[in-house]
């Protein structure tokens, strides 16, 4: 086990959220196809989840496939949403003995009826646990999300000048979580690619150089680490 004796346990954020990236690059590198590399990164969701847990990170929230991941070759599709119900079918027991929530956000009807079913029955099995609740954001982006929210809206019938933020927030995939305090995007690339882009509005961003399959438990743990020597200021002065 890994030293985390000097994280501050009064300052661990309630919600961390996970663009993980770089699988393809990782095996490519390797002299593999890329599925190698996705295979692989199911390694890292299995650390990332240890670290939250262990340090009582409530709410952990996994990118896992974007909207625009669905313009990528249909093998490499379908390889991963094979591995997405394997590796449901084969994790959820140890979810639920380690008291984790299963949930999804993202247009979830639209995966292969086999993922859905095995994701929905998953969700549904582990829902009275109240460890961390791991999120999966899968056929997701946060444009398509907002799109969704102003439809509802609309349809609701509710008068623009009753509009504000509470109204959008309840009207997103994530209305009863918190807005994530931190967000780690592995792979060197630093920007956010269609993720929670409303509920990020003051998240700190850590971007780190390690491709996702190599991801282990001891930067879960070095990204908090980073995240309390940050000064969150929320539009506020320094001295505030
Ligand atoms: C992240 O790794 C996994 C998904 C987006 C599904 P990538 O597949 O994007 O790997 P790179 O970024 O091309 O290396
Ligand atoms: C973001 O990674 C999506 C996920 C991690 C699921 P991408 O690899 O799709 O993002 P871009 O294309 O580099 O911005
Ligand atoms: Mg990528």
């Amino acid at each position: 086990m890994t030293d985390i004796s000097d994280i501050d346990q009064n300052n661990v954020p309630a919600h961390v959220a996970i663009i993980m990236d770089g699988n393809g690059r990782w095996a490519r590198e390797k002299g593999h196809e890329r599925v190698f590399g996705h295979l692989h990164g199911v390694e890292a969701v299995r650390a990332a989840l240890k670290g939250a847990t262990e340090l009582g990170v409530k709410y952990l929230t996994l990118y896992a496939f974007s909207t625009e991941n669905w313009n990528r070759p249909k093998e490499e599709v379908e390889a991963l949403m094979d591995l997405l119900v394997q590796t449901i079918v084969r994790e959820v027991k140890d979810l639920d003995k380690n008291n984790v929530r299963l949930r999804a956000i993202g247009a979830i009807d639209a995966l292969p009826d086999s993922c859905r079913d095995e994701l929905k029955a998953a969700i549904e099995s582990t829902a009275n646990n109240t460890g961390t609740n791991l999120i999966l954001a899968l056929s997701y982006s946060a444009r398509w999300e907002i799109i969704e929210a102003v439809k509802s809206i609309v349809s609701s019938g509710i008068n623009p000048e009753e509009v504000n933020e509470k109204v959008i927030s309840d009207h997103l995939s994530t209305k009863d979580i918190p807005d994530p305090e931190l967000v780690i995007r592995t792979s060197g690339e630093q920007r956010v690619s269609n993720f929670l882009l409303w509920q990020i509005a003051y998240a700190e961003l850590y971007f780190m150089k390690k491709y996702w399959p190599d991801f282990r438990e001891v930067d879960f743990q070095e990204a908090i680490k980073e995240f309390q020597k940050r000064q969150r200021r929320f539009g506020k002065t320094a001295e505030q």
